[in-house]
């Protein structure tokens, strides 16, 4: 065939450590002196962008927690009003769209029949479509006024991972677009840029950590349920992580904004319900040192994915591995890729069927 699994057991094993290059991929012919080329989203890019007042993200599964990643970025880095949205309820509802709306379809198959749906039934009421997606020629591709393809090459395995991380990475870059509208700088243009141009580096040093992630998935082999923690742009890297677990392992996930732990949540936490979090050194940390340590006075087993060993350390009920250090910007995408590793050692674990899970398509282009 085409594609085939070569070295890896599993398609998705395969396409997780294709992630490095993956993210040199997505940048390649975007970037010139250090900025992101706006034609590369399409010849109508500029009248487009010089327009845009608020950005409506609409999408399902993976793609769906890649546009909530999205909604901190826009609203934080450009001030620019960003909502988002699971296509099958988008569609099915009487929506109001402002003036000046840039409707984002996420996608890796460019062709989720909700998500399409969606695109079709807003179509006459937004100031634009752009498309980020991963198959060239799909029919969101086709009807969108503006695309910007993720280039992470052909994904397999039904659970995805580098589409997902792809995605992030042209999400920043329609960030950076649009930012230099909204009082973005040319220099901090540039330094995340930089960041991005560094990605290929980092997560080649995430993916080093395959052998400690491997040994934790052990102690959740035998487990029924989990929980995922994670705040700011890292909360639905939690939802994330949870949704991997639950697709390919069938253990029973729920990914959790760490601060809401204590409205629900916290009633399920005992000896067997491990929860797993993502914890990178930047100014929530504290908050959500504070939510582990209620995790731990109910005998709750940690799983903490943290930014440096001095902030968090490995004890009683609490195993730590350290990530490397990254910009807040990068976060998302970096403590993306342990959860991969560690749902899928799950999965490999219990035996199932890793690249096609029971009950699942790749594509849900029928309703
Ligand atoms: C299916 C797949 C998921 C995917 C979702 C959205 O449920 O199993 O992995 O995230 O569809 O697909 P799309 O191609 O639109 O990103």
């Amino acid at each position: 065939s085409a594609v085939d699994k070569g070295e890896f057991k599993h398609f998705m094993l395969k396409e997780i450590y294709e992630q490095p290059d993956v993210m040199a991929q997505v940048l390649e012919g975007r970037i010139a002196s250090g900025h992101v080329l706006e034609q590369a989203f399409g010849v109508d890019a500029k009248r487009v962008f010089d327009q845009v007042k608020q950005v409506q993200i609409v999408a399902c599964g993976t793609s769906y927690h890649a546009g909530m990643v999205a909604k901190y970025w826009f609203e934080e880095l450009i001030g620019l009003p960003c909502m988002v949205e699971v296509a099958s309820e988008f569609r099915y509802r009487s929506v109001v769209i402002r003036e000046g709306t840039l409707l984002i379809t996420l996608s890796q198959s460019g062709e989720t029949a909700d998500t399409l749906a969606a695109l079709r039934d807003v179509k006459s009421q937004i100031l634009a479509s752009l498309s980020i997606c991963n198959v060239p020629g799909s029919s969101l591709v086709r009807e969108s006024d503006l695309c910007l393809m993720t280039n992470a090459g052909p994904e397999i395995g039904v659970a995805s991972t580098k589409a997902f991380t792809s995605q992030l990475v042209a999400l920043l870059l329609t960030c950076l677009v649009i930012g230099r509208r909204h009082g973005l700088s040319s220099e901090q243009e540039k330094q995340i840029v930089t960041d991005l141009q560094n990605l290929p580096t980092l997560t080649r040093a995430i993916l080093d950590l395959d052998e400690p992630v491997k040994a934790m998935a052990e102690a959740f082999a035998e487990k029924h349920h989990a929980l995922f923690l994670g705040r700011g742009a890292l909360y639905p890297i939690a939802l994330e992580g949870a949704l991997k677990l639950k697709e390919i392992s069938y253990i029973h996930a729920e990914g959790y904004p760490a601060g809401e732990l204590k409205h629900g949540p916290l009633a399920l936490v005992d000896k067997d319900m491990p929860v797993v979090t993502v914890a990178p050194n930047n100014e929530m940390l504290d908050k959500l040192k504070a939510n582990l340590q209620e995790v731990r006075a109910r005998g709750g087993e940690l799983f903490v994915f943290a930014g440096c060993e001095q902030t968090l350390k490995s004890e009683e009920g609490m195993q730590v591995i350290a990530l490397p250090a990254c910009s807040k910007l990068m976060e998302p995408i970096v403590y993306t890729l342990p959860l991969q590793l560690l749902s899928y050692h799950v999965a490999v674990l219990k035996g199932t069927d890793v690249d096609q899970p029971r009950n699942l398509a790749k594509s849900v282009t029928v309703e």
